[in-house]
């Protein structure tokens, strides 16, 4: 069984997740797919790091062209983060007709639709699965699951840093400061945490999820964004005594054919399932028309929930490869957007 080569652009948290599932796994992905699946070679930042896992050096390189160009790759997993520059080797690798798996939500919130057409140009696989809620499959229940519905709801809790602080701060009364160093410290929060905690991070994946439900090209502009930095110990503690607990909710609904999308604090009554949502666990409450009411749970960021998405998108690009098919499934028919504040 001839082995599927991977390249793997980058090695933080997610990346080590990656590897680590890899290696654990490897018996049971080949016996899914058919056939081994070998890291050929790893991008990182600095060579000289002491890392948590034992890689081959031979493998590393400072150099992720040299990764993106080698002929002997066939899937690219991008875990390395940044815009521009990964950008453009998503592009190049997947004119050079090699299969992309993403974790990077602000790639595809902002390039996703450019990302996707040049895959379908190549006729490549693009998953993204763990660029939204760490380990929840929201990506591919919103393309498969439902795509015999009309999605009018999203709610969700999709950033696991600022409800693991909004939680520390409602069960325990910490302090805002001293949970966000703790959420740092465990690998939750982006590198810079402004993104975090003012609501972009949700507000990119609300745009990925957005554009999955409603099936239309949502842009980050579209989103009104209110983050976490005004919340203050008091108003949570004050929403908790009326009974509510404080959440960073991004809501995506829709009425006829507009839609509108935000992401704010918002005070979530006790009684709703949403509200039980604590930690670094995200949530996703999806309410189609003909399916009704239906939620999905679990860890929102971190090392190996992440990675699971990861891999499995790998495992599914593996099993096209062997079946000569792609992923066109992941790619959405795009229309013109008809935003609810648009002027009429
Ligand atoms: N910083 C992100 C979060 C990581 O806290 O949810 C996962 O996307």
């Amino acid at each position: 069984m001839k082995p599927v080569k991977i390249g793997l652009l980058g090695l933080g948290t997610v990346g080590t997740g990656v590897v680590r599932i890899l290696e654990g796994h490897q018996e049971d992905l080949s016996s899914q797919v058919g056939s081994p699946i070998v890291i050929e070679k790893i991008a990182v930042k600095t060579l000289d790091k002491s890392r948590s896992i034992d890689v081959d050096p031979r493998k590393l390189t400072e150099d992720p062209w040299s990764v993106i160009r080698d002929p002997e790759i066939d899937v690219i997993v991008e875990v390395m983060g940044g815009v521009d520059q990964t950008k453009a080797y998503i592009l190049e690798a997947l004119e050079r007709g090699k299969h992309i798996v993403t974790a990077n939500k602000d790639l595809m919130a902002l390039y996703g639709s450019e990302i996707l057409a040049k895959a379908m140009e190549h006729q490549c696989d693009v998953f993204y699965e763990a660029s939204v809620a760490g380990g929840i499959p929201i990506i591919r229940t919103l393309i498969e699951g439902f795509s015999s519905d009309r999605i009018m709801k999203i709610m969700g809790i999709v950033n696991g840093t600022t409800n693991y602080i909004l939680s520390k701060m409602s069960q325990e009364g910490a302090s805002y400061e001293d949970v966000l160093k703790e959420a740092q410290q465990l690998g939750y929060a982006e590198s810079d945490p402004t993104s975090d905690v003012e609501g972009l991070d949700a507000a990119r994946k609300m745009t990925i999820l957005g554009t999955l439900g409603f099936r239309t090209n949502v842009e980050l502009n579209d989103v009104h964004v209110r983050g976490i930095s005004s919340v203050s110990r008091e108003d949570i503690l004050y929403a908790k005594r009326l009974g509510y607990e404080m959440k960073l909710l991004g809501i995506a609904e829709r009425q006829d054919d507009e839609f509108s999308i935000t992401v704010q604090p918002t005070m979530v009554k006790k009684t709703h399932p949403i509200a039980a949502v604590n930690g670094v666990y995200n949530a996703v409450y999806v309410h189609g028309e003909a399916v009704g009411e239906t939620m999905f749970y679990g860890a929102g960021a971190g090392e190996m929930p992440t990675a699971t998405s990861v891999v499995a998108d790998l495992v599914a690009v593996v099993k096209n490869l062997k079946l000569g098919v792609n992923g066109l499934k992941a790619i959405v028919p795009y229309k013109p957007k008809k935003l609810k504040t648009d002027e009429q």
